[in-house]
């Protein structure tokens, strides 16, 4: 099959979450099961900046499209498979300067606000999308399938939806609190056909949704996780698209696939930016020690610190439990939980924190604030780093997570498999992957993590000092991270899952 895989962030070539990883890895698992696959982004600086020395893009296509009252040209520039390490299939990047070449995140300027004109720049590469989808840009490729991601390519079933003769749609949603909602004004400019302006199209309460766009308008819906996918169809996760979920729910048109790891990218046995490699059976407790040893004494050097301080920080520190969190700074994360609970457990217990996130300002002066009342507990990275983000991990010895929703979530994965039991919310994706360390789950030798079932804070918390219990019992603790260690989260079931469904007739 030829698939097109349509998306806003790729690792690495550009990332902000885990769709990244997700739009990173998946077209490679595809293109394993020997699928032919096109995975197109908009060029953002960002990526032009950071390809590699002598590589080549190619230009494969121009064409002009209809912006708010103004016309741009778009170039399609082609990518080799391979010329970026970890991106296994040609990649086509759609090149619309005015709307992409700028500094900064694909969604936010320097100051944190969404793009103005975010509507008018995804919207336009949904229509180059669209007609590349459609062979009408003389590359002499016409896919079976169109992939598309979030309510940035929400626009593509919807265009597509208008076409005779088209490729068949799945339309994936990573998370529904991002609706694409913008004016109708927005969806006048932009001169979109009327016929898709009415309630069972992009019409959403008077406004323009994009996500609706493709929640209502393409062949299959999916979403992350099989939990998530259920859960979406109650208005407390819908924000307002229950209707239109259960309508496609009833359908049969809406499944729950629950997303894979990138096991090159994510694998303690060969990541790259860890100190000390390890697996289940090899090496595990000397290595978790040495990249907590590491990780430690790089926080305390990170903050200015001298050689002997941050020495001996890391030697005080080190036999005690380190919790760690990496992650987007939002209510979604239940980050204003942890920072409710953080100093009752700095006085209550042993434990040291670590916290790498970046996100809303309010929790990140928070999180800072915290951190510099309590130096010698918490340490704070508030920015992104990829590097962080492998460390702690790696060297953590447990991992909050406690999301009040999380459509998938990856980094509870990444953690089971690093040994790093994650402490979670019982809520979409989270659920669908971590076994709770119940007395009764732990003599079948299956827990895997730590789960709340109340997204409170006095949950939370006695959950996590259920973990810095079971902590201190040595034997039961190594259970509980090898089993979440040799968990197989990979990619090829779900790739396959993925493939049943293209096969689907429309
Ligand atoms: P979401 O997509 O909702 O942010 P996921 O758990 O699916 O949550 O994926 C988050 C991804 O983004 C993970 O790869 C995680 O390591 C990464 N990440 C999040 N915040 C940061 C950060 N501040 N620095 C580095 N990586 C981060
Ligand atoms: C979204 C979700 C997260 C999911 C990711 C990749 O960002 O918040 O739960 O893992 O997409 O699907």
């Amino acid at each position: 099959m030829k698939i097109l895989f349509a998306t806003s962030e790729a690792h690495p070539l550009i990332k902000t979450g885990g769709l990244a990883d997700v739009s990173g890895s998946l077209p490679n698992a595809l293109a394993v099961l020997k699928h032919k696959i096109r995975l197109v982004l908009p060029a953002y600086r960002a990526i032009m900046d950071k390809l590699p020395p002598g590589v080549m893009l190619k230009k494969m296509a121009e064409i002009s499209v209809q912006g708010c009252g103004r016309e741009f040209t778009a170039k399609v520039l082609q990518l080799k498979a391979g010329a970026v390490p970890g991106i296994d299939v040609p990649v086509w990047l759609v090149s619309i300067p005015d709307l992409f070449d700028r500094a900064g995140n694909p969604y936010l300027a320097a100051d944190g606000s969404d793009w103005w004109d975010n509507g008018e720049r995804f919207a336009m590469f949904s229509k180059v999308v669209t007609e590349l989808a459609m062979n009408r840009l003389g590359l002499k490729w016409q896919p079976d399938v169109v992939h598309t991601n979030d309510w940035q390519t929400g626009l593509v079933p919807a265009l597509l939806s208008l076409e005779a003769q088209r490729p068949k749609t799945v339309f994936t949603v990573h998370n529904m609190a991002y609706p694409g909602n913008f004016p109708r004004s927005l969806f006048e400019q932009l001169k979109l056909p009327w016929a898709l302006w009415e309630s069972e199209g992009v019409e959403f309460w008077g406004h323009f949704s994009m996500l609706k766009a493709g929640l209502i308008k393409a062949d299959q819906v999916t979403t992350v996780s099989p939990t998530y996918a259920k859960e979406i169809c109650y208005p407390e996760f819908a924000y307002g698209f229950e209707g239109v979920l259960q309508k496609r729910q009833a359908e049969g048109r809406l499944v729950g696939i629950i997303n894979g790891i990138d096991k090159t990218v994510w694998n303690p046995e060969r990541d790259a930016l860890i100190a000390v490699h390890y697996s289940a059976q090899k090496g595990r407790l000397a290595g978790k020690r040495a990249n907590k040893k590491s990780l430690l004494s790089d926080l305390c050097r990170l903050r200015g610190e001298t050689e002997k301080r941050s020495n001996d920080r890391m030697l005080d520190c080190l036999d005690k439990p380190l919790i760690g969190l990496v992650g987007r700074l939002v209510e979604q994360k239940g980050i204003d939980l942890v920072l409710e609970i953080l100093p009752e457990l700095i006085e209550q217990t042993h434990a040291n924190f670590v916290i790498v996130g970046a996100g809303d300002k309010v929790y990140e002066v928070q999180v800072k604030a915290l951190a510099q009342k309590y130096p010698n507990r918490i340490w704070a990275f508030m920015g992104y780093s990829e590097s962080l983000a492998h460390r702690v991990e790696a060297g953590a010895d447990m991992f909050l997570m406690p999301s009040r929703f999380e459509p998938c979530g990856l980094n509870q994965m990444y953690s089971l498999v690093y040994g790093t039991p994650p402490i979670v919310f019982h809520t979409g994706g989270l659920a669908d992957t971590v076994v709770n360390a119940t007395e009764e789950h732990i003599k079948q030798g299956v827990a895997t993590g730590f789960v709340f079932y109340d997204p409170s804070r006095q949950a939370l918390k006695s959950t996590v000092l259920h973990a810095l219990h079971l902590f201190t019992k040595k034997g039961i603790w190594q259970t509980i991270q090898k089993t979440g260690m040799v968990q197989n989260f990979g990619w090829e079931a779900s790739a396959k899952q993925y493939v049943e469904l293209y096969l689907e007739k429309r």
